[in-house]
């Protein structure tokens, strides 16, 4: 007997993924449709006859990625033939640009056609395809997704934002906030959980606004159901927003051992006056007020921000604050970024007016800050038993393991073959201000 032939049996597929955490997710169920329609992995991008760039367009930095990939893509492309897909946030804003004729971009696939992928990759073969209509409300995938790692999962509770932060790009690439019921989520934590999973990372641009479309359930209340869920030892969340921090998700958080102390609060900027140009919606005074209650109620907690230098008409004493900023949190890590306008949103039609240099010069003051700051964080943690999932191997040397700790620092251990996947002790025996390193204990 033979089967129903697959649009895609037998091809070979890879990705390349550029960007954030909901865009990982996204690869992994875009893989999803791809295996369903009888692709296969390929192992690498050389031996793929399909490839999918999932692209990034947050800052000007992440799109200019995917044109140098694509450029080395038309090179490999003459020495063998495969399709080439673009999806994600490039493909839903720069659509028009991206199949000329020279690209060597097949098909461009929007958020709301990614069920589709395999049928787009098909026809693609015989002409150009663009597929990027929005869409607004939240569709469960009929695939489960081809997940990259078997201890970690991501379960997504929402697309879209509607913040409208001025510098922002997302809420016209992702469209407005949608979010997914409640009963779905915990269907998806089950199932994770009666696989073995021993960390869930709930996913959302803005968590913290999150309501099952049926009850209203909100996220605290979310968090501690999926919390309950026995089997997986973590809950962790992202990404969560500054001005919304309501009382009942600090005390979840505070009362469930299982949610890792851990937090992701993207300030942007320590100046009120900044922060009210960036559309954020609350003031310096108010995130730090939220920073001391959170600590109050756990003062274990990891704290980690992003951080925009150079936005449009920062002056010298705005940017201090945000360095002020930085030593009176003392966060765990940040990721930090020169300002570049992005196309549609608000912040494009102000002038760019710091120069490149000043911005260079803000970003480097930023980043010599918070070295300082993480390598005295990390003096302290010397000697101390971390409890670390270890994950995968270091990239520098294969025989030494990889890990995170609860506050979601990667943890470098030497370790027996057998601790992959599992929970380990590992005690901090030698720290630098961008990593831990240390050896694991036998329980
Ligand atoms: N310029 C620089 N950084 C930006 N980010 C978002 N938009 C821009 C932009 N136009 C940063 C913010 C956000 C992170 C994901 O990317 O800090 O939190
Ligand atoms: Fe962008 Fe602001 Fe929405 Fe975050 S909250 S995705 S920064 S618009």
């Amino acid at each position: 007997m033979t089967g129903p032939v697959l649009p895609l049996g037998g091809v070979r597929y890879a990705f390349h993924t550029f960007g954030c955490q909901m865009n990982e997710n996204d690869t992994e169920r875009l893989a999803g449709y791809l295996e369903a329609a009888g692709a296969v992995p390929a192992g690498s991008i050389e031996s793929a006859d399909l490839v999918v760039i999932n692209t990034c367009s947050v800052r000007a930095k992440s799109e200019e990625k995917l044109f140098s990939l694509l450029g080395r893509l038309r090179s490999l492309k003459k020495k063998h033939p495969f399709l080439v897909g673009v999806a994600g946030c490039v493909a839903q804003v720069r659509k028009d640009r991206l199949p000329e004729p020279k690209s060597g971009v097949d098909f461009v696939i929007g958020f709301d056609q990614y069920h589709r992928i395999a049928e787009i990759a098909a026809e693609s073969r015989h002409r150009k395809m663009i597929e990027t209509s929005r869409r607004r409300i939240f569709r469960e995938d009929p695939v489960p997704p081809v997940r990259e790692s078997p201890w970690s999962g991501y379960v997504t509770i929402m697309e879209g934002c509607d913040n409208f932060c001025a510098y922002c790009i997302v809420p016209f690439t992702r469209g407005r906030e949608r979010f997914r019921p409640l009963s779905a989520i915990l269907e998806e934590v089950r199932g994770l959980a009666a696989k073995g999973f021993r960390e869930i990372q709930l996913l959302g641009q803005n968590v913290n606004n999150y309501r099952d479309p049926k009850t209203g359930t909100d996220f605290a209340a979310l968090l501690s159901l999926v919390a309950a869920v026995p089997g997986p030892e973590w809950v962790r969340f992202l990404t969560s927003h500054p001005k919304n921090v309501p009382p009942a998700l600090a005390e979840a958080m505070a009362r469930t051992p299982k949610i890792c102390r851990q937090l992701h609060l993207p300030l942007q900027s320590g100046s009120t006056a900044v922060l009210e140009r960036m559309k954020r919606g609350y003031t310096r005074e108010r995130y730090l007020e939220t920073v001391r209650t959170l600590r109050s109620l756990m003062p274990e907690l990891r704290l980690s921000a992003d951080i925009i230098v150079g936005y449009p008409g920062e002056t010298e004493v705005e940017f201090e604050e945000t360095l002020s900023a930085l030593s009176e949190i003392r966060y765990a890590g940040i990721f930090s970024f020169c300002y570049s306008p992005r196309p549609l949103t608000a912040a494009a039609g102000l002038v760019d007016d710091i120069p490149p240099e000043v911005k260079r010069r803000r970003l480097a003051a930023v980043q010599a800050l918070q070295k300082d700051i993480q390598t005295a964080f990390h003096q302290t943690l010397l000697g101390k038993v971390e409890k670390v999932l270890a994950v995968g191997r270091s990239k520098k040397d294969p025989a030494v393991f990889a890990g995170r700790n609860e506050g979601n620092q990667v943890v470098n251990f030497q370790g027996p073959e057998d601790c992959l996947g599992r929970f380990v002790d590992v005690e901090i025996t030698s720290v630098g201000p961008y990593s831990l390193r240390g050896r694991m204990l036998t329980r």
